[in-house]
């Protein structure tokens, strides 16, 4: 076997088909919305990196320190042999796992950022030669196929990126991961926390003004994919806490009224002055919350450790 290996499992004019389509819904809709899987194009990802290094955004740190306490304890409750990690961008956090885990055979990132797995890809089968990687672009919400690998297996799932799906999606996502279980596979799941809404709020809204960066991008993918006429000057990075949904919602308001035209999909969008386009919640979460949807699809939480602050949790929990 090669020991690195990049499996598309859409082809590349599906993702463009889903682009339209996504598009499509998303700017007729009332109000109007975007999917973040969009945000991540290769520039996308390299703005992502450095959100991660913002004072403002502490869920990196938080959930590096537990992974740093903790991998030896999720290594020996695991033994896992595969590790399957989705949405795996810079696989950055993920060498506390790959040293810890002492029988890994393979690791399976999947992630919709081609150029995010193949540098990540390139970078982990140089540091670690005994290691097979294959790496899957692949949408994690559409119904994974993973790759024949030895048991047992373990899917990680970093970064709190669940909290970026909707209920209905997450809980349809959660069913489709206890799916690619076998009795005594595990998954290993990183959420953010509630807390208070200042410290929340500054972590989507930074000084130096990269989310607002990372937020417009997907204006730009639009623009060079679809070739839309969006100006990101035109419109204002916004994040508020929704305290009755328990998430931080990422918007853009239009700065004046203006129609933007999107010649691939015969379409033209009116904005009015101050109207808002959703491009992402990310839900913060409490620990019987957690457990209550883990065991709705027949995942039993096992260990539940957070980082010395309490910010940021990282469960493992078992498929019976
Ligand atoms: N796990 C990393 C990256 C988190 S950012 C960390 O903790 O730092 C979210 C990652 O998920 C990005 O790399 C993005 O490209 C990927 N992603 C977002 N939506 C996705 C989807 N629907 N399918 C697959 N990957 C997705
Ligand atoms: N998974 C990350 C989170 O919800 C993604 C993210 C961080 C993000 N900052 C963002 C997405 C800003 C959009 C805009 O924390």
């Amino acid at each position: 076997m090669s020991p690195f290996l990049l499996t598309r499992t859409l082809p590349e004019d599906a993702t463009d088909a889903a682009l339209r389509a996504d598009v499509l819904q998303g700017l007729t809709g009332m109000p109007k919305t975007l999917p973040p899987k969009w945000f991540y194009d290769a520039h996308g990802s390299d703005l992502f990196e450095k959100i991660t290094e913002l004072p403002e955004y502490y869920p990196t740190r938080a959930e590096r320190e537990i992974l740093v306490a903790r991998s030896g304890e999720i290594a020996a409750a695991t033994g896992a042999r595969t590790l399957v990690e989705l949405g795996s961008g810079s696989s950055e956090k993920t060498r506390y796992l790959l040293d810890a885990l002492t029988g890994l055979r393979t690791y399976v990132p999947v992630d919709v950022s081609e150029s995010a797995l193949t540098q990540a890809g390139h970078a982990l089968i140089a540091e670690r030669p005994g290691l097979d990687v294959h790496a899957l672009i692949a949408d994690f919400t559409a119904g994974l196929t993973l790759p024949r690998t030895p048991g047992p297996r373990l899917v990680a799932f970093l970064g709190g990126t669940i909290g970026n799906l909707l209920p209905a999606e997450r809980s349809a996502f959660l069913k489709s991961v206890r799916s690619l279980l076998a009795p005594g596979d595990a998954l290993l799941l990183g959420t953010d926390l509630v807390k208070d809404a200042a410290a929340l709020v500054a972590a989507y809204d930074d000084a130096a003004g990269v989310t607002a960066e990372f937020n417009k991008n997907v204006l730009a993918v639009v623009n060079r994919e679809l070739g839309a006429d969006f100006d990101p000057d035109a419109f204002a990075h916004v994040a508020l806490w929704d305290a009755e949904n328990e998430w931080i919602e990422m918007r853009l308001r239009a700065r004046r009224a203006q129609t933007v035209k999107i010649p691939a999909l015969d379409l033209a969008v009116d904005f009015a002055a101050g109207e808002e386009l959703r491009t992402e919640v990310s839900a913060k979460f409490r620990k019987d919350g957690v457990r209550r949807e883990l065991g709705q699809v027949g995942l039993e939480l096992t260990h539940w450790w957070t980082d010395e602050e309490g910010r940021f949790a990282l469960s493992l929990s078992l498929a019976r």
